[in-house]
């Protein structure tokens, strides 16, 4: 069983997640966190569905086992692929990414572009979250299939990036989209980019900001929210910490200590070759406004 002083769950295939992981600690600095990126599989973004499912499921089964009392997928993938076929097989509420953003893209504008993975994309899972709350919503998905790699590989300042990055947002541009959405929690790392991109008409919806929202109001209804423990924060991952730690430094201000974690075996390395947890400092310096 979970109580409330348990941790919130976060994933996804690497550092995209951050992003939501960054939102929900601005937004709930009282609670604990339990982040996991899936390093050693990424990018999930040209895995199949029953790929996604599978990892999702081992995923979900470590952070209940690590007494999750809820679980955030920070993954538009995971969301678009997996969200309906798990989220009744476990006991405790788990909230995709898809669904808070599209409430938000509808009130912005009527002819919305979303970059995403090839995997999300091609699911058509934003223009039907889209349409179902307004029909007449115009949606173009473009899959950007080089983004993860290049956010992934520290390459946000390359020069090429900028180039890579118009590339996908004309194909949006060409249809006078007057809202974009970052359909992958990696894409707002590029967001200094696609500033200097797209018209400032374009409104932009990240949806880590909104799934933080949708977080809180869930924690409220369940009466779950932590007024207990000190918060902690404690990252994950399935293939190289080391350089997940680096990677992440830009986005947290700080450096994370960081676990290797074997899901298949389902089991967490010893606990004496483990460091502790990290204490979550919530000072607007290490979570800086992105
Ligand atoms: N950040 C994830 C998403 O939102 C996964 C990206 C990937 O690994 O391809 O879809």
């Amino acid at each position: 069983m979970t109580g409330s002083d348990c941790p919130i769950g976060i994933f996804d295939s690497g550092v995209g997640g951050l992003t939501v992981l960054r939102a929900i600690a601005q937004r709930l600095p009282h609670e604990s966190l339990l982040y996991f990126g899936d390093t050693a599989r990424l990018p999930y973004g040209k895995r199949s569905q029953a790929e996604i499912i599978q990892f999702v499921r081992e995923i979900l089964d470590w952070m209940t086992q690590h007494r999750a009392k809820m679980v955030v997928m920070a993954c538009n993938t995971s969301s678009a692929l997996a969200l309906d076929e798990v989220r009744a097989k476990y006991d405790i509420p788990i909230l995709g990414v898809i669904l808070p953003a599209a409430r938000v893209a509808v009130t912005t504008g009527r002819r919305v572009g979303v970059m995403a993975t090839m995997a999300t994309a091609s699911s058509r899972a934003y223009t039907r979250a889209m349409q179902e709350i307004v029909p007449d919503t115009q949606v173009w998905e473009v899959g950007c299939p080089e983004f993860v790699p290049l956010i992934e590989q520290n390459q946000i300042n390359a020069p090429e990036t900028r180039a890579i990055v118009k590339r996908y947002l004309d194909q949006l541009l060409e249809f006078q989209i007057d809202t974009l959405i970052y359909g992958c929690t990696h894409y707002p790392h590029l967001k200094p980019v696609v500033d200097t991109l797209l018209p400032s008409s374009v409104c932009q919806v990240d949806p880590a900001f909104y799934a933080a929202e949708a977080v809180a109001k869930e924690l409220r209804l369940l009466s779950l929210g932590n007024t207990t423990a000190d918060p902690t924060i404690r990252f994950g991952v399935s293939d190289r910490p080391q350089r997940f730690a680096k990677l992440a430094r830009q986005w947290l201000s700080y450096t994370p200590t960081v676990e290797q974690i074997d899901l298949q075996a389902s089991q967490v390395l010893p606990a004496d070759s483990l460091p502790s947890s990290t204490s979550l400092d919530l000072s607007a310096e290490h979570f800086p406004v992105g």
